[in-house]
């Protein structure tokens, strides 16, 4: 089994469950509120490691309380946690989510020491990259730290899947090369690209804009309706598993950790689609974030051939 590193954020997730999320001035009262271990790469670190992969975290959390149940978190599942620095000073990342009956969710995060993930950070973590098959990021740290690490990352050979969360516009040229996936959803796709994503073409459209700027491989997930699969040699579409939604927070993170792991197990592109769809399936009939990830039995076990 190959070694996967997920270089990336870790935040404390406020949810609150509410019957709808408020409009623009409005006050409503909500049901409940749990703190959970959240952050996208920490999230992604996590499902890997509950998986059974071989997977370690760069990244940073402050000296509080908060920073200590995310390592220890990860740690309980075997994640590496060597590269994930204590800022004794700082302040652990928080998300404050909203989820409403339906199981959709907004985000508002308070990056921390997300902010302390530096090129210095990942100089003195370089070990892990160096020893890892399989590179993750997400753009919850800095875009100029995710394209040095990408860069580095290429230069000695890893497979780099970049999962574009939160997405932000215009990212220079210099950052698309060399990536071998990238893992936006619809909604992503559009502000990556600046373009309206309304239909099925204009997804393809838009994936193939990626390729065109030197990505290799695109999936682009679209929700209940499955994904596409983009390469320069191929476009498929795969069709999502029915599940009753009732929190959509980290189905985009589950599904990536899942591909990443069928990956690292020698799977093939279109294997790696359908485990990572199969580990999402199931993390959005659960609450929260980690909290949601299967375990590998479970999804044997609801996926019996
Ligand atoms: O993708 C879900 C994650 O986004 C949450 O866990 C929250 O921390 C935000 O980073």
């Amino acid at each position: 089994m190959k070694r996967i590193v997920v270089v990336g954020s870790l935040n404390m997730d406020f949810v609150v469950e509410t019957s709808r999320i408020p409009k623009c001035g409005e006050t409503l009262s909500g049901k409940s509120v749990t703190l959970i271990p959240g952050g996208k790469g920490a999230n992604q670190a996590y499902a890997i490691g509950k998986l059974g992969g071989k997977v370690g975290m760069i990244g940073a959390v402050g000296g509080d309380a908060y920073g200590q149940v995310l390592r220890e978190n990860l740690k309980a599942v075997a994640v590496d946690i060597s590269g994930i620095s204590v800022m004794e000073d700082g302040v652990t990342g928080q998300a404050f989510i909203t989820v409403d009956e339906r199981g959709e969710n907004s985000i508002i995060v308070i990056a921390g020491t997300n902010r302390a993930v530096t090129k210095e950070l990942i100089q003195k973590n370089a070990r892990l990259i160096q020893e890892s098959d399989i590179v993750i990021m997400q753009l919850e740290i800095s875009v100029e730290v995710v394209e040095y690490v990408k860069d580095m990352a290429v230069r000695l050979g890893k497979t780099v899947i970049i999962d574009p969360a939160p997405a932000v516009c215009g990212l220079p040229e210099s950052f698309w090369k060399g990536i071998d996936f990238i893992k936006p959803n619809e909604t992503e796709l559009a502000i990556l690209t600046g373009k309206e994503m309304k239909t099925i073409e204009e997804v393809k459209e838009g994936g193939r804009e990626m390729l065109k700027k030197g990505v290799k491989g695109v999936v682009i997930t679209l929700g209940s309706k499955g994904c596409i699969f983009l390469t320069e040699e191929k476009e498929k579409f795969f069709s999502a598993n029915k599940v009753k939604a009732v929190d959509t927070t980290a189905a985009g993170d589950s599904f990536t950790a899942g591909f990443a792991l069928a990956l690292s197990q020698g799977k093939s592109c279109e294997e790696a689609i359908r485990f990572g769809q199969k580990v999402s399936a199931i993390a959005v009939t659960r609450k929260g974030a980690q909290t949601s990830v299967p375990t590998m039995k479970e999804i044997e076990h609801t996926w019996k051939e």
